[in-house]
Protein backbone atom coordinates (compact mmCIF):
# COMPACT_ATOMS: atom_id res chain seq x y z
CA UNK A 1 0.00 0.00 0.00
CA UNK A 2 1.37 3.23 -1.24
CA UNK A 3 1.01 6.59 1.22
CA UNK A 4 1.11 9.76 -1.02
CA UNK A 5 1.35 13.15 0.32
CA UNK A 6 1.99 15.35 -2.29
CA UNK A 7 0.17 16.66 -5.78
CA UNK A 8 3.29 15.56 -7.49
CA UNK A 9 3.98 12.12 -5.85
CA UNK A 10 0.69 11.47 -6.74
CA UNK A 11 1.07 12.37 -10.25
CA UNK A 12 3.74 9.57 -10.34
CA UNK A 13 2.30 6.97 -9.03
CA UNK A 14 -0.66 7.48 -10.89
CA UNK A 15 0.94 7.30 -14.14
CA UNK A 16 2.43 4.27 -12.73
CA UNK A 17 -1.12 2.34 -12.07
CA UNK A 18 -2.72 4.24 -15.35
CA UNK A 19 -0.07 1.91 -17.23
CA UNK A 20 -1.71 -1.03 -16.37
CA UNK A 21 -5.08 -0.51 -17.75
CA UNK A 22 -7.24 -1.69 -14.43
CA UNK A 23 -10.43 -0.19 -13.48
CA UNK A 24 -9.88 2.62 -10.65
CA UNK A 25 -11.99 2.63 -7.90
CA UNK A 26 -12.14 5.91 -5.52
CA UNK A 27 -13.35 6.15 -1.67
CA UNK A 28 -12.85 9.94 -0.64
CA UNK A 29 -12.65 9.91 3.32
CA UNK A 30 -11.99 12.64 6.10
CA UNK A 31 -10.64 9.21 8.44
CA UNK A 32 -11.23 8.27 11.59
CA UNK A 33 -12.28 5.42 9.61
CA UNK A 34 -14.84 2.53 10.55
CA UNK A 35 -16.65 -0.62 9.04
CA UNK A 36 -19.20 2.23 7.42
CA UNK A 37 -15.70 3.14 5.50
CA UNK A 38 -14.13 -0.27 4.96
CA UNK A 39 -17.82 -1.85 3.35
CA UNK A 40 -17.22 0.99 0.78
CA UNK A 41 -13.48 -0.10 0.09
CA UNK A 42 -14.42 -3.40 0.23
CA UNK A 43 -17.17 -3.13 -2.77
CA UNK A 44 -14.60 -1.24 -4.86
CA UNK A 45 -12.18 -4.00 -3.97
CA UNK A 46 -14.34 -6.57 -4.68
CA UNK A 47 -15.71 -4.79 -8.21
CA UNK A 48 -12.21 -2.60 -9.52
CA UNK A 49 -8.61 -3.39 -10.28
CA UNK A 50 -6.98 -0.24 -8.56
CA UNK A 51 -8.33 0.67 -5.03
CA UNK A 52 -7.80 4.38 -3.72
CA UNK A 53 -8.70 5.55 -0.63
CA UNK A 54 -7.80 9.65 0.34
CA UNK A 55 -8.21 10.83 3.94
CA UNK A 56 -8.71 14.35 3.67
CA UNK A 57 -10.88 16.53 6.44
CA UNK A 58 -12.07 19.43 4.43
CA UNK A 59 -11.83 22.58 5.40
CA UNK A 60 -14.02 23.93 2.55
CA UNK A 61 -17.13 21.91 4.02
CA UNK A 62 -17.19 22.95 7.90
CA UNK A 63 -19.15 25.81 8.30
CA UNK A 64 -18.43 25.97 12.11
CA UNK A 65 -14.40 26.49 13.10
CA UNK A 66 -14.75 24.69 16.28
CA UNK A 67 -16.30 21.19 14.38
CA UNK A 68 -13.61 21.73 12.21
CA UNK A 69 -10.57 22.16 14.67
CA UNK A 70 -12.21 19.05 16.82
CA UNK A 71 -12.61 16.44 14.26
CA UNK A 72 -10.84 13.27 14.96
CA UNK A 73 -7.69 12.60 13.50
CA UNK A 74 -6.00 8.93 13.10
CA UNK A 75 -3.73 8.68 10.78
CA UNK A 76 -1.61 5.91 12.03
CA UNK A 77 -4.75 3.39 13.18
CA UNK A 78 -6.60 4.41 9.81
CA UNK A 79 -3.83 3.27 8.05
CA UNK A 80 -3.82 0.26 10.15
CA UNK A 81 -7.36 -0.53 8.77
CA UNK A 82 -6.72 0.08 4.91
CA UNK A 83 -3.11 -1.96 4.40
CA UNK A 84 -5.63 -5.50 5.21
CA UNK A 85 -8.47 -4.01 3.60
CA UNK A 86 -6.29 -4.08 0.48
CA UNK A 87 -5.92 -0.83 -0.61
CA UNK A 88 -3.52 0.34 -3.14
CA UNK A 89 -2.68 4.10 -2.35
CA UNK A 90 -3.84 6.31 0.37
CA UNK A 91 -4.01 9.46 -0.81
CA UNK A 92 -2.90 11.99 2.36
CA UNK A 93 -2.70 15.59 1.46
CA UNK A 94 -1.75 18.95 3.00
CA UNK A 95 -4.74 21.81 3.77
CA UNK A 96 -2.38 23.97 1.49
CA UNK A 97 -0.79 21.46 -1.21
CA UNK A 98 -4.50 19.97 -2.70
CA UNK A 99 -6.63 23.30 -1.54
CA UNK A 100 -3.70 26.16 -2.43
CA UNK A 101 -0.82 26.41 -5.82
CA UNK A 102 -3.50 29.28 -7.42
CA UNK A 103 -6.58 26.50 -7.43
CA UNK A 104 -9.76 28.26 -6.96
CA UNK A 105 -12.59 26.48 -5.84
CA UNK A 106 -15.18 26.94 -8.45
CA UNK A 107 -18.95 27.84 -7.47
CA UNK A 108 -20.85 24.77 -8.93
CA UNK A 109 -25.07 24.87 -9.51
CA UNK A 110 -26.35 22.35 -7.48
CA UNK A 111 -29.91 22.83 -8.45
CA UNK A 112 -31.25 23.88 -5.09
CA UNK A 113 -29.91 20.20 -3.77
CA UNK A 114 -27.08 22.05 -1.67
CA UNK A 115 -30.20 24.25 -0.23
CA UNK A 116 -32.44 22.19 1.86
CA UNK A 117 -32.25 20.00 4.84
CA UNK A 118 -28.37 19.32 5.25
CA UNK A 119 -27.89 22.67 3.59
CA UNK A 120 -30.50 25.29 4.99
CA UNK A 121 -29.16 24.21 8.81
CA UNK A 122 -25.55 24.12 7.21
CA UNK A 123 -24.83 27.15 4.65
CA UNK A 124 -21.75 26.35 1.93
CA UNK A 125 -21.12 22.73 3.53
CA UNK A 126 -22.03 20.80 0.28
CA UNK A 127 -20.71 23.62 -1.94
CA UNK A 128 -17.58 22.37 0.06
CA UNK A 129 -18.48 18.89 -0.65
CA UNK A 130 -18.88 19.33 -4.19
CA UNK A 131 -15.25 21.59 -4.58
CA UNK A 132 -13.42 19.01 -3.05
CA UNK A 133 -14.96 16.03 -4.11
CA UNK A 134 -14.08 17.91 -7.70
CA UNK A 135 -10.75 19.15 -7.17
CA UNK A 136 -10.14 15.17 -6.07
CA UNK A 137 -11.88 13.97 -9.18
CA UNK A 138 -9.18 16.37 -11.86
CA UNK A 139 -6.72 14.45 -9.85
CA UNK A 140 -7.69 10.92 -9.69
CA UNK A 141 -9.26 9.78 -13.25
CA UNK A 142 -11.13 6.71 -11.11
CA UNK A 143 -13.82 4.66 -13.25
CA UNK A 144 -15.77 3.80 -9.98
CA UNK A 145 -16.65 6.25 -7.10
CA UNK A 146 -17.89 4.31 -3.93
CA UNK A 147 -19.76 6.72 -0.99
CA UNK A 148 -22.44 6.21 1.81
CA UNK A 149 -25.90 6.37 1.88
CA UNK A 150 -25.19 7.53 5.22
CA UNK A 151 -25.13 10.68 4.15
CA UNK A 152 -27.67 10.33 1.33
CA UNK A 153 -28.13 14.03 0.25
CA UNK A 154 -24.33 13.79 -0.05
CA UNK A 155 -25.04 11.19 -2.98
CA UNK A 156 -27.47 13.16 -4.55
CA UNK A 157 -24.87 16.19 -4.46
CA UNK A 158 -22.26 14.24 -6.04
CA UNK A 159 -24.12 12.72 -8.61
CA UNK A 160 -25.41 16.31 -9.26
CA UNK A 161 -21.89 16.92 -9.65
CA UNK A 162 -20.43 14.37 -12.20
CA UNK A 163 -23.68 15.17 -14.08
CA UNK A 164 -22.07 19.08 -14.37
CA UNK A 165 -18.61 17.90 -15.17
CA UNK A 166 -17.19 17.44 -18.72
CA UNK A 167 -16.01 14.02 -20.48
CA UNK A 168 -16.54 10.64 -19.06
CA UNK A 169 -17.33 10.50 -15.13
CA UNK A 170 -17.09 8.03 -12.74
CA UNK A 171 -20.05 5.70 -11.59
CA UNK A 172 -21.12 6.45 -8.78
CA UNK A 173 -21.69 3.30 -6.19
CA UNK A 174 -24.42 4.07 -3.02
CA UNK A 175 -23.68 1.64 -0.33
CA UNK A 176 -26.43 0.74 2.83
CA UNK A 177 -25.36 2.78 5.87
CA UNK A 178 -23.26 0.38 8.22
CA UNK A 179 -25.24 0.27 11.76
CA UNK A 180 -23.95 -1.38 14.89
CA UNK A 181 -25.74 -4.27 16.62
CA UNK A 182 -28.73 -1.62 18.32
CA UNK A 183 -28.33 0.02 14.85
CA UNK A 184 -26.26 3.36 15.37
CA UNK A 185 -25.26 4.29 12.18
CA UNK A 186 -21.85 4.73 12.42
CA UNK A 187 -20.19 7.72 12.34
CA UNK A 188 -16.55 9.23 12.83
CA UNK A 189 -18.35 11.92 14.92
CA UNK A 190 -19.55 8.60 17.12
CA UNK A 191 -16.24 8.99 18.79
CA UNK A 192 -17.19 12.25 20.61
CA UNK A 193 -20.26 10.81 22.19
CA UNK A 194 -20.35 9.80 26.14
CA UNK A 195 -21.33 6.52 27.17
CA UNK A 196 -24.75 7.88 27.90
CA UNK A 197 -24.61 9.78 24.92
CA UNK A 198 -23.90 6.77 22.73
CA UNK A 199 -27.33 5.29 23.98
CA UNK A 200 -29.51 8.38 23.43
CA UNK A 201 -28.07 8.35 20.05
CA UNK A 202 -29.07 4.83 19.40
CA UNK A 203 -32.58 6.44 20.27
CA UNK A 204 -32.54 7.43 16.61
CA UNK A 205 -32.68 3.87 15.33
CA UNK A 206 -35.65 3.13 17.49
CA UNK A 207 -37.23 6.03 16.07
CA UNK A 208 -36.77 4.22 12.95
CA UNK A 209 -38.54 1.16 13.85
CA UNK A 210 -41.34 3.27 15.46
CA UNK A 211 -41.75 5.14 12.18
CA UNK A 212 -41.94 1.82 10.14
CA UNK A 213 -44.30 0.36 12.48
CA UNK A 214 -46.02 3.38 11.91
CA UNK A 215 -46.76 3.73 8.75
CA UNK A 216 -46.44 -0.09 7.88
CA UNK A 217 -50.51 -0.58 8.16
CA UNK A 218 -50.92 2.91 5.76
CA UNK A 219 -48.32 1.63 2.99
CA UNK A 220 -50.44 -1.92 3.31
CA UNK A 221 -53.61 -0.35 3.02
CA UNK A 222 -54.53 -1.62 6.55
CA UNK A 223 -55.90 0.25 9.86
CA UNK A 224 -53.19 2.35 11.21
CA UNK A 225 -52.02 1.67 14.99
CA UNK A 226 -51.65 4.91 16.12
CA UNK A 227 -54.85 5.11 17.79
CA UNK A 228 -57.96 7.50 17.40
CA UNK A 229 -56.41 10.31 19.62
CA UNK A 230 -53.26 10.27 17.32
CA UNK A 231 -53.48 13.87 14.62
CA UNK A 232 -53.92 11.55 11.75
CA UNK A 233 -55.55 12.28 8.34
CA UNK A 234 -59.21 11.48 8.14
CA UNK A 235 -60.88 8.09 7.49
CA UNK A 236 -60.47 6.85 4.40
CA UNK A 237 -64.08 5.79 1.83
CA UNK A 238 -62.28 2.20 3.47
CA UNK A 239 -62.22 2.58 6.51
CA UNK A 240 -57.99 3.17 6.24
CA UNK A 241 -56.93 5.74 7.97
CA UNK A 242 -54.18 6.96 6.49
CA UNK A 243 -51.10 7.95 7.84
CA UNK A 244 -50.44 11.97 7.23
CA UNK A 245 -46.81 12.54 6.67
CA UNK A 246 -46.96 15.38 8.86
CA UNK A 247 -48.43 13.09 11.93
CA UNK A 248 -45.47 10.70 11.20
CA UNK A 249 -43.13 13.38 11.27
CA UNK A 250 -44.53 15.13 14.84
CA UNK A 251 -44.51 11.25 16.34
CA UNK A 252 -40.80 10.75 14.96
CA UNK A 253 -39.63 14.18 16.90
CA UNK A 254 -41.60 13.00 20.23
CA UNK A 255 -40.04 10.23 20.19
CA UNK A 256 -36.16 11.74 19.52
CA UNK A 257 -36.49 14.17 22.03
CA UNK A 258 -37.88 11.94 24.61
CA UNK A 259 -34.43 9.73 23.51
CA UNK A 260 -33.04 13.12 24.77
CA UNK A 261 -31.94 13.97 21.39
CA UNK A 262 -32.02 17.72 20.59
CA UNK A 263 -33.20 17.54 16.71
CA UNK A 264 -32.49 19.70 13.79
CA UNK A 265 -35.14 18.63 11.47
CA UNK A 266 -36.88 15.13 10.75
CA UNK A 267 -38.21 15.22 7.18
CA UNK A 268 -39.75 12.74 4.93
CA UNK A 269 -38.73 12.91 1.31
CA UNK A 270 -39.55 10.37 -1.52
CA UNK A 271 -36.68 7.81 -1.84
CA UNK A 272 -34.38 9.19 -4.83
CA UNK A 273 -34.40 12.83 -4.41
CA UNK A 274 -35.17 15.53 -1.84
CA UNK A 275 -38.88 16.33 -2.53
CA UNK A 276 -41.00 15.63 0.43
CA UNK A 277 -42.90 12.64 0.48
CA UNK A 278 -46.61 13.38 0.35
CA UNK A 279 -48.49 9.91 2.16
CA UNK A 280 -49.69 7.06 1.07
CA UNK A 281 -50.93 7.63 -1.89
CA UNK A 282 -47.50 9.07 -3.24
CA UNK A 283 -46.06 6.91 -6.26
CA UNK A 284 -42.63 6.78 -4.30
CA UNK A 285 -41.22 5.37 -0.98
CA UNK A 286 -40.81 7.68 1.92
CA UNK A 287 -37.39 8.12 3.64
CA UNK A 288 -36.79 9.69 6.67
CA UNK A 289 -33.62 12.28 6.74
CA UNK A 290 -32.70 13.68 10.34
CA UNK A 291 -30.43 15.63 12.06
CA UNK A 292 -29.91 16.80 15.36
CA UNK A 293 -27.63 17.45 18.80
CA UNK A 294 -26.57 15.26 21.39
CA UNK A 295 -24.46 18.24 23.75
CA UNK A 296 -21.72 19.45 21.22
CA UNK A 297 -22.35 16.62 18.74
CA UNK A 298 -24.40 16.95 16.01
CA UNK A 299 -25.36 13.81 14.11
CA UNK A 300 -27.11 12.89 10.88
CA UNK A 301 -29.24 9.71 9.86
CA UNK A 302 -31.45 8.25 7.31
CA UNK A 303 -33.41 5.81 6.85
CA UNK A 304 -36.00 4.27 3.90
CA UNK A 305 -39.48 3.51 5.95
CA UNK A 306 -40.50 0.47 3.50
CA UNK A 307 -41.51 -2.27 5.25
P1 LIG B 1 -16.65 10.83 5.69
O1 LIG B 1 -17.66 11.31 6.66
O2 LIG B 1 -15.32 10.37 6.20
O3 LIG B 1 -17.32 9.64 4.88
C1 LIG B 1 -16.64 9.05 3.81
C2 LIG B 1 -17.61 8.12 3.11
O4 LIG B 1 -18.00 7.09 4.01
C3 LIG B 1 -18.88 8.85 2.67
O5 LIG B 1 -19.26 8.41 1.38
C4 LIG B 1 -19.88 8.43 3.74
O6 LIG B 1 -21.22 8.45 3.29
C5 LIG B 1 -19.42 7.01 4.02
N1 LIG B 1 -19.88 6.56 5.34
C6 LIG B 1 -19.73 7.19 6.53
N2 LIG B 1 -20.35 6.48 7.51
C7 LIG B 1 -20.92 5.40 6.92
C8 LIG B 1 -21.71 4.30 7.38
N3 LIG B 1 -22.05 4.16 8.66
N4 LIG B 1 -22.11 3.37 6.47
C9 LIG B 1 -21.78 3.50 5.16
N5 LIG B 1 -21.04 4.50 4.66
C10 LIG B 1 -20.61 5.45 5.52
O7 LIG B 1 -18.42 12.08 3.65
C11 LIG B 1 -17.29 12.54 3.80
O8 LIG B 1 -16.36 11.97 4.59
C12 LIG B 1 -16.85 13.82 3.11
O9 LIG B 1 -17.95 14.66 2.95
C13 LIG B 1 -16.16 13.56 1.74
C14 LIG B 1 -17.11 12.90 0.74
C15 LIG B 1 -14.91 12.70 1.94
C16 LIG B 1 -15.71 14.91 1.14
O10 LIG B 1 -14.87 15.59 2.00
Amino acid sequence: MQIVRTLAHLRQVLDDLNSKGASLGFVPTMGALHAGHLALVEEARAQTGVVICSIFVNPLQFNRAEDLARYPRHEEEDLALLKPAGVDLVFMPEVGDLLGGGWEPPMYDLGGLDTVLEGAWRPGHFQGVAQVVGRLLDLIPCTDLYMGLKDYQQCLVVQRLLDLRPGQQPVLHRRPTVRDAMGLALSSRNLLLSAEDLERARGIARTWRWMKEALAPSLSGAASPMGAASTMGAASPMGVVPLSPSALIEGGLHRLEQEGLRPEYLSLVRDGTLDPWSGPADYGLPRALFAGWLGSVRLIDNELLAP
